[in-house]
């Protein structure tokens, strides 16, 4: 990453409408962030993403673009290639060839689930669906170039502006539900580290001012089921309402995933940066979207 300006950067930033790129823009206030919307410029386009560089003349590329609806990718392994491997590659090619720094966002869902302790960076990668393999394949396309790009792999991802092919975040779901007097049920045998977008952002600008390349976890720490999630989400909220725990075997979906994929940010804290507990990122989020006091005060 030569050349890198680590005080004030001017970064191209794809992708910079969803969650993680909602949290870049809020949270590199000294950086000069351009963020075309997904209209004008998709990533899949080499040609458009090659002019917008020469343009722009970043000193980072941030890529938060992806095809990540696991369902849908299991229907489509075409397209989930195409964007989360064959398009990042192109891109990383890109970067390369302008000396230009390039960060690209993966996944927990490059492992299996059979670890007994968080995943770290020199763990085996072994996805069990068409979204995680298109997402691996996109990390060993970039990783492989002689600029290095730096990858950074995160897990259940949720920010202020919810990504839109949800629409909601799973927070905002169950205090929804839990306002309308819905039953929720939570599946309590799958573990992972649920990480705030907010968090996430300040480290991904913490490795990029260290000029860091290769692989990195960053995640909020500490492994939790997304039933115990769903009720420190909900105690937080100041809202008292029962989370019925249910087997993730009772929820039927097409695509095949992880029973635990929590992180080990360790690398990232060797260097210097804390990822928050999934307790902070909780409080955080809550805070943002004006539901709840100064993190930290209670
Ligand atoms: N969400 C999670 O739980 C999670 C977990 C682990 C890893 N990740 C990874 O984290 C990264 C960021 O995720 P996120 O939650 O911030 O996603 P997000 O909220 O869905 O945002 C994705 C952004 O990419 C844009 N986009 C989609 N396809 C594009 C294309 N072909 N060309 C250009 N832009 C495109 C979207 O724009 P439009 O909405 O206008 O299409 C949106 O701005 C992704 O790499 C994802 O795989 C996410």
């Amino acid at each position: 990453m030569a050349g890198l300006a680590v005080d004030t950067m001017r970064v191209a930033l794809i992708g910079g409408s969803g969650q993680l790129g909602t949290e870049i823009r809020r949270r590199w206030t000294d950086d000069e962030i351009v963020a075309p919307p997904h209209a004008e410029i998709d990533i899949e386009d080499a040609a458009a993403v090659a002019a917008m560089l020469d343009a722009v003349k970043p000193d980072a590329v941030v890529n938060c673009a992806a095809f990540h609806n696991v369902d849908r990718c299991e229907a489509e392994p075409g397209r989930a290639f195409a964007v989360n491997a064959v398009a990042v590659d192109r891109v990383a090619h890109l970067c390369d060839e302008r000396s230009t720094a390039f960060v690209t966002i993966s996944t927990d869902y490059v492992f299996d689930g059979a670890s007994a302790r968080p995943y770290v960076e020199t763990d085996r990668p072994a996805p069990l669906s068409a979204y995680g393999v298109s997402k691996l394949a996109g990390e060993l396309l970039a990783l492989r170039l002689r600029s290095r790009a730096l990858v950074v792999r995160t897990c259940g991802v949720y920010g202020v502006r919810p990504s839109a092919s949800k629409g909601y975040t799973f927070v905002d779901r169950v205090i929804a539900q839990a306002r309308a007097g819905e039953p929720i049920r939570i599946v309590n045998d799958v573990t992972a580290s649920p990480t705030f977008a907010g968090d996430l952002a300040l480290a991904i600008r913490f490795l990029l001012e260290r000029r860091a390349s290769g692989l990195y976890h960053a995640a909020n720490a500490g492994p939790v089921t997304w039933h115990a999630f769903a009720v420190e989400a909900l105690r937080q909220a100041g809202i008292a309402y029962p989370v019925e725990p249910i087997p993730a075997a009772s929820w039927k979906a097409p695509a095949r995933r992880p029973a635990f994929s929590a992180l080990d940010s360790g690398k990232l804290r060797a260097l210097g940066f804390d990822m928050p507990g999934w307790r902070e990122g909780i409080e955080a989020y809550l805070y943002a979207l004006g539901l709840a006091a100064v993190p930290g005060e209670e």
